[in-house]
């Protein structure tokens, strides 16, 4: 064994959403079931990552996405992990993958009352030079009777009942949140579970890192521009911040939560709309974030007040420590 003495009462991801389960007395456990088929595709994904080059899983499977990302094969098994574990579990009706141009409709006899949009690979530029990668989800519920259809899943990020990552990186680990703050849950291949080792994670009001890919320099409009100095060269005379960027959204939000500042993804000449999607990276992320006590815009609005027009729509992503995002809006507001 690893030589770590076992923790016989160890808090389990499954334990801790039971617990908060029942704090709800009409709750029926399908929120619970549906995160345990979620959970078993994250394993899956943690263990091929980790073998992806004995698998010969790296490289491009050769197709592209509705993003047109050239898809790798990695992506695929990741999706397909998803989209069959989700469907089988009697808890979703209509499922958004990042992987998927439409929706995917779960089978009648299949069908629950949960909808949820997932990146079940996210970073895949990083795949194959072994830098952390990951999976985001959020969670819905189906809000009106009736046969389900687009309209189901174009929801604000303000509906969301739940959502998390895993990070694929030194660590498997899965950051969740229910609406009650923000919970980190190590996984553990000698027990096979996720156990509570972050209670309660919250970002600090304001850090001295900033995250974003300088290589779009030329691209950027104004605001982000005279941010970005003013990191660089303070004009208040404090220390200029350090840069991180790591290219995978969830391990440069992780460690933005862990450690303070602020992550950016802007608008630019060439993507007017920014790159990351709304549904599966910008809403997640922004509920974790705001239920870190973090601030999540896309300069002007809170990113979960966005209302979908389609799937795969994209949104500006500036989120982090409170000051640094509002320090962002401001820029927005004087340039406006
Ligand atoms: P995905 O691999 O799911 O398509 O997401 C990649 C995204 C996101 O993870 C990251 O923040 C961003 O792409 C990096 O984009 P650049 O390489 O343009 O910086
Ligand atoms: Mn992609
Ligand atoms: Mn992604
Ligand atoms: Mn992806």
């Amino acid at each position: 064994s690893s030589g770590q003495p076992i923790d016989t009462d160890c808090i389990t991801l499954t334990r801790f959403v039971l617990e908060e389960q029942r704090k709800y007395p009409k709750a029926t456990g399908d929120l619970t079931q549906l995160l345990n088929a979620i959970l078993t595709a994250i394993k899956a994904i943690s263990s091929a990552v980790r073998k992806a080059g004995i698998h010969r899983l790296y490289g491009i499977s050769g197709s592209s996405n509705a993003t047109g990302d050239a898809v790798k094969k990695l992506d695929v098994l990741a999706n397909d992990l998803f989209i069959n574990m989700l469907s089988s579990s009697y808890t979703c009706c209509i499922l958004v993958s990042e992987e998927n141009d439409t929706v995917i409709e779960v089978e009648d006899k299949f069908k629950g009352k949960y909808i949820v949009c997932f990146d079940p690979l996210d970073g895949s530029s990083n795949i194959d030079c072994l830098v952390s990668i990951g999976s985001i989800f959020g969670i819905y519920k189906k809000q009106n009777e009736g046969p389900v259809s687009l309209k189901d899943v174009l929801q604000s990020g303000d509906n969301l009942v739940c959502a998390g990552y895993a990070l694929y990186g030194s660590a498997t680990m899965v950051v969740l949140s229910l609406g009650q703050g923000v919970n980190g849950f190590m996984y553990d291949p000698a027990v096979g579970e996720f156990l509570l080792t972050e209670r309660n994670m919250r970002i600090k009001p304001r850090g001295k890192i900033y995250s974003i890919n300088e290589g779009y320099d030329m691209f950027w409009d104004d605001a982000t521009r005279e941010y970005v100095n003013n990191k660089k060269r303070p004009k208040d005379g404090t220390s200029p911040y350090g840069a991180r960027y790591i290219g995978s959204m969830v391990a440069d939000v992780h460690r933005t939560i862990c450690y303070g500042g602020i992550f950016m993804y802007p608008a630019t000449s060439e993507a007017p709309k920014g790159k990351l999607r709304l549904m599966y990276e910008g809403n997640p992320m922004a509920y974790i974030m705001e239920q870190a006590c973090g601030a999540a815009t896309d300069g002007h609005r809170r990113i979960l007040e966005i209302v979908p027009e389609n799937i795969h729509e994209k949104c500006s992503v500036f989120m982090g420590s409170k000051e640094d995002v509002a320090d962002v809006m401001e820029l927005y507001k004087k340039y406006s």
